[in-house]
């Protein structure tokens, strides 16, 4: 028979030391994604909410890319464990559109932080007719980008 006390002190500071050591995923920083897209994340405030920009490698128009801004929120629920879920929109300054991200900041096998996004870009039609053709879809993976470019 294992005494109560020593067992439960023993138990209480391995699930601390575990606690401790587990990485978060954090979305303040610089990111790119498998498309070669940059984008930045300036701090999340108390509430999740969060600004940055976002420098897109591609477009599905003929314009030149410019950087443009994005506003989002992150979940700040007491079960997101250092994995929260988000979204953000990108209010692109070059063209009519609009593209809403959504997704997770997850720590991979490796101890990596990546963001799982899927995302809706929006474009303007002139007639009701084509609203049909005016959303496309797709994923982005985002990892962190250390380098200074
Ligand atoms: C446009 O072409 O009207 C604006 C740029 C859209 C870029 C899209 S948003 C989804 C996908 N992920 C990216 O990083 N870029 C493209």
């Amino acid at each position: 028979m294992v005494p109560a006390a020593p067992f439960l002190l023993v138990l209480f500071l391995a699930l601390g030391a575990h606690g401790l050591s587990v990485k978060k995923c954090s979305l303040t920083g610089r990111w790119v994604n498998d498309l070669g897209s940059k984008m930045t994340i300036a701090t999340v405030n108390a509430n999740g909410d969060f600004a940055g920009t976002y420098n897109t490698a591609v477009t599905a128009t003929s314009n030149e890319i410019k950087v443009s801004p994005l506003q989002g929120t992150m979940q700040k629920g007491p079960n997101q464990k250092g994995q929260p879920t988000f979204g953000f929109t990108v209010h692109w300054t070059f063209s009519e559109s609009i593209t809403v991200f959504t997704g997770q900041c997850f720590v991979d096998d490796n101890g990596n932080e990546v963001l799982k996004t899927m995302w809706l870009l929006r474009s303007h039609e002139e007639n009701i007719k084509d609203d049909w053709k005016a959303t496309r879809v797709g994923i982005n993976v985002f990892t962190r980008l250390l380098s200074q470019e």
